[in-house]
């Protein structure tokens, strides 16, 4: 078994018009890099090395210009279509043949995940190949998101999708690990009242299988999504402040993958050696 890894960077992005009509959500820079690299660099840190990316027709080749066969980070990079937003769980589908029965993690493209202990939180739910994990994290506004419900014990009784009345305030993130028998569930499917595959309804099917684990991530990590402007300019803001603060960047894929052995120093200097800039430049001194 072999886990596989999906980053959905599809979507309207309408929230972000104009700044999305020519170019993907997941493009756009949060303070030094391309959104995607974020959400990347989480799956990397989970140690997943086969990564598919899901985008629109319009905007799958940028996404290919951008990070091409992903050799420059030490792992595979796939692309697949979406022809139309039809619903998170439409991943698992348009991923089955990627996928070939291994487990499966999905990010959303425009989630970002930063925290001491991330990783070994991350690796964790990636040795469990027998069960499907989810993560919480507590928010002041849950009606936004899937609101889960669980017992003393973690064990989840029950999510709502964007409830009125929300239960509690702890919220589904965008970040999913499942079994291999992720593709085969989510074709069981059937869309929503807003014509998507729901994640939530997936969830609801591990639910009843009784192989769902919940972890809740503490206070102490760190959980944005970008989908407004407004959330957009405060995960900048709150990279910039980390970044200046500490003197050293947050999330690069490149340095990842020569902490993790991915690459050697010599494909690692070999990559920049045509790269100026300040991302270059911070790179360049990890040697
Ligand atoms: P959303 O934030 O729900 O939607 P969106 O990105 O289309 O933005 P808006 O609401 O402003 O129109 O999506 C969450 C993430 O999942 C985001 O990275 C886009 C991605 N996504 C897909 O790739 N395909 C889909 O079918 C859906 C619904 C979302």
């Amino acid at each position: 078994m072999n886990r596989k890894g999906i980053i959905l960077a599809g979507g309207s992005g309408s929230r972000l018009f104009p700044s999305t009509k020519s170019i993907s959500k997941q493009l756009v820079p949060i303070y030094d890099k391309p959104m995607i690299y974020y959400p990347l660099s989480t799956m990397m840190k989970a140690g997943i090395s086969e990564v598919l990316i899901i985008s629109t027709p319009d905007h799958i080749s940028l996404f290919q210009n951008l990070l091409g066969d992903g050799s420059q980070f030490g792992i595979n990079l796939y692309y697949e279509v979406q022809d139309y937003p039809g619903g998170l769980a439409q991943a698992f589908i348009i991923g089955e043949s990627f996928i070939d029965s291994n487990p499966c993690c999905l990010i959303l493209g425009d989630n970002i995940f930063l925290g001491a202990g991330l990783e070994e939180l991350l690796i964790s739910a990636n040795n469990d190949t027998k069960n499907a994990t989810i993560f919480s994290y507590r928010v002041s506004n849950p009606s936004r998101f899937g609101v889960i419900e669980f017992d003393e014990n973690d064990n989840i009784l029950g999510i709502e999708e964007k409830p009125k009345d929300p239960r509690s305030n702890y919220v589904v993130t965008g970040i999913y690990f499942y079994d291999s028998n992720v593709s085969k569930l989510a074709k069981e499917l059937s869309p929503s009242p807003r014509g998507e595959l729901e994640i939530t309804d997936l969830n609801l099917k591990y639910i009843e299988r009784g192989n769902i684990r919940l972890k809740k991530m503490s206070s102490g990590f760190t959980w944005l999504d970008t989908g407004t402007p407004e959330s957009m300019m405060e995960a900048s803001n709150f990279i910039y402040t980390l970044e200046k603060r500490q003197g050293r960047k947050i999330s690069c894929p490149e340095e990842i993958a020569l902490q993790k052995g991915l690459i050697s120093k010599e494909e690692f200097e070999n990559n920049l050696k045509d790269a100026s800039g300040d991302y270059a430049e911070y790179l360049k001194t990890l040697l």
